[in-house]
């Protein structure tokens, strides 16, 4: 049966920056027959350069290097040029907090925040070159800290809020960070997460760290350490406005994101300035067609890099008048989103795969009591969406009058790299339809051969792009043969996919030992590297399971140290050990013990196997290469310990 295509409307397109697919394809033949003028033109015309390149993209493969030898400041082009084209009392941040409380800040406003916040850094010995933590709520000075730090070239590498001690002390070490910045606490239904007890216990073992600066959002009382914690707002008593914009170069990184690999220990994924900047910048034009008028709303977190490239980065590169909220989309009620997206009028609205689930189970009832008409177009992103949560955003969020843009990309490719152009592409549900301008995708077999068309295959990408990740932070090996070996000179995505008779690409999930819960990307090594630090547990795998609303939730199989324990107590014990060792947002959905774990003969766990035990209950794989078959059964017969 045919797919059921839904084009956008005719006033969409006359509308829109790209225009119908003839549009779509003249940029992507431009992009692909003469890549170096394409880039060049538009790095020209939409960022503002201190100094020009002498080329455009230089490839020591698996090293590239984009605008070589120019100089600019992501800060600059994020703020200081809006002030003289027009935009200097739009606002950058449409912001709400948890409770209710609310402030609008302009791209001046912005200004003199950022300068502020660098002058305070510059104080403290900040210097360009350094590296910077943050570890915040999702307050305006988030974003402040952000930009700041790119103001005098510090390389800043934020983690998310949920993240544990143990976590973000990882990510200090690896970095050799100078600085933290933190808060002490944000509000998440309707109560105080505290982030700085987290703090404290991980810079103990940080020696690298001088300086902690503590932004005072929630007014609780916590500890400061004398020489060391510096509150935010007394450090900026002392400060001037202005603070000029320290020229760095293209390659210079940006920042660093830790994302889970297939290996225990983080990854940090290292982005670039100069390419970086102008791919977001570019996607926000070609995927959420921005314009001037647009009030545009990116629901993430800034601790993932959707929040980066999608809040931070893009829109104020695009000038973009962006909404930010810092709390629970269900608090208090499951019609915080849309109450905040009639009050503000939202046009644009870009969400997860999970939350449109969450929404779903809700009920129509939510949605229905808000005025949506403002929206004009809808995007998804983290995880395939399900044609009939598709269906549903279309219809129920959207009035079956706005596109969906389901956007394709992952922490390393800094931008999205296939998508529709809303007034372009025909859309189906569940497919992400075409690649960006630039982006050569091709669907391959284990030997990198293209595989039939409508035939699954591994997801690759044949040419670099700018804002491609440049390395692994201090780990440029690992960098190559992870993304770079597997297809000589292609970059290996970890992704499945097929492609349709029309050309539509269908991305299907990982491929490797990475589950994606709630748009969340955990490794299985790194939760079974925790769980088997617990005293009591011998060994453990983990595995997703299919999950109505998270898309996978975690399942974890364990065998037992010898001792005197109590499953149901130590079941919750061990959750709890995960939410510690990594963040609540990783516990295991349910724990299931046996007497050992079913293995190759070469010792190698068989998540397959457990991956069809969770899904069906059954095992019907091949199981040849299995060392212990009775391990299977009793596995399968045990019920789950829905902790
Ligand atoms: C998955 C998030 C299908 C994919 C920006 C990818 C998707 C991983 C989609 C990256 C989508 C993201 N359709 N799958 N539209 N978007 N993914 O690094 O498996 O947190 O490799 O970046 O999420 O996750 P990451």
């Amino acid at each position: 049966m045919a797919d059921r295509l839904y084009p956008p409307s005719e006033e969409f397109v006359r509308h829109a920056h790209v225009q119908g697919m003839e549009g779509y394809r003249a940029l992507y033949e431009r992009a692909k027959e003469q890549p170096e003028e394409f880039w060049g033109e538009l790095a020209e015309k939409e960022l503002d350069w201190f100094e020009k390149w002498s080329h455009v993209f230089e490839w020591n493969p698996p090293f590239a290097k984009w605008f070589v030898g120019a100089k600019l400041n992501a800060s600059y082009n994020c703020i200081d040029r809006h002030l003289t084209n027009g935009r200097k009392d739009k606002p950058a941040f449409l912001w709400e907090g948890e409770p209710g409380d609310q402030r609008v800040i302009t791209y001046q406003e912005l200004h003199r925040l950022v300068c502020r916040f660098a002058n305070v850094l510059k104080g403290r010995g900040l210097q360009t070159g350094d590296r910077a933590i943050i570890y915040m709520p999702m307050v305006p000075e988030l974003p402040v800290a952000m930009l700041a730090c790119a103001r005098l070239g510090v390389t800043h590498s934020v983690v998310f809020g949920g993240f544990s001690s143990e976590a973000l002390k990882a990510r200090i070490q690896d970095l050799a960070a100078a600085v933290v910045i933190t808060a002490d606490g944000g509000w998440r239904r309707g109560k105080e997460v505290r982030l700085k007890p987290a703090v404290d216990e991980a810079v103990a073992e940080c020696p690298s760290v001088k300086n902690v600066i503590v932004y005072q959002r929630t007014g609780s009382d916590i500890p400061m350490q004398d020489g060391r914690d510096h509150w935010w707002h007394e450090l900026d008593k002392d400060v001037s406005d202005d603070c000029p914009a320290v020229p760095v170069d293209s390659e210079h990184p940006l920042y660093v994101l830790y994302t889970s690999g297939t290996t225990g220990k983080p990854k940090g994924i290292q982005h670039s300035t100069g390419g970086y900047l102008l791919q977001v910048r570019m996607t926000m034009k070609w995927v959420f067609d921005l314009h001037d008028e647009d009030i545009y709303w990116c629901a993430a977190d800034v601790g993932w890099v959707t929040g980066h490239s999608y809040i931070v980065y893009g829109p104020l590169a695009a000038g973009a008048t962006s909404i930010m909220y810092e709390g629970a989309p269900d608090f208090p009620a499951p019609d915080r989103f849309w109450q905040i997206a009639a009050k503000y009028r939202a046009s644009i609205f870009y969400t997860s795969p999970t939350a449109i689930r969450a929404f779903i189970k809700h009920g129509d009832q939510w949605p229905a009591k808000h005025d949506l008409s403002s929206l004009r177009l809808l995007g998804s992103v983290g995880e395939p969406i399900n044609p009939s949560a598709w269906e549903w955003y279309h219809k129920t969020i959207g009035g079956e009058r706005c596109p969906i843009v389901d956007t394709w990309w992952q922490t390393e490719t800094g931008s999205i790299m296939i998508s529709p152009m809303p007034g372009a592409a025909p859309l189906k549900p569940g497919s992400g339809t075409f690649p960006m301008p630039g982006i050569l995708p091709e669907i391959v077999d284990l030997e990198g051969n293209p595989v039939e068309q409508g035939r699954e295959g591994f997801l690759i990408l044949k040419r670099p792009w700018p804002s491609m990740l440049r390395t692994i932070w201090g780990d440029p090996k690992r960098y190559a043969d992870q993304y770079w070996s597997r297809v000589p000179g292609c970059y290996f995505t970890g992704d499945a996919a097929r492609q349709d008779a029309d050309g539509y690409i269908w991305v299907l999930g990982r491929v490797d030992d990475v589950m994606n819960v709630s748009g969340h990307r955990l490794s299985t090594m790194e939760l079974e590297s925790a769980l088997v630090r617990h005293p009591a547990v011998a060994e453990a795998a983990v595995v997703g399971k299919p999950h109505e609303i998270t898309g996978q939730a975690v399942v974890a199989f364990v065998t037992l140290k010898q001792g005197d324990w109590k499953p149901e107590e130590l079941a919750e014990d061990l959750r709890k050990w995960v939410a510690k060792e990594i963040g609540s947002f990783a516990k295991p959905e349910s724990i299931r013990f046996s007497d050992g774990l079913p293995k190759t003969r070469s010792g190698k766990i068989m998540r397959r196997l457990l991956r069809e035990i969770v899904t069906n209950n059954t095992v019907a794989g091949d199981v040849t290469t299995l060392e212990d078959l009775g391990v299977l059964t009793t596995l399968a017969a045990q019920h789950d310990d829905e902790a």
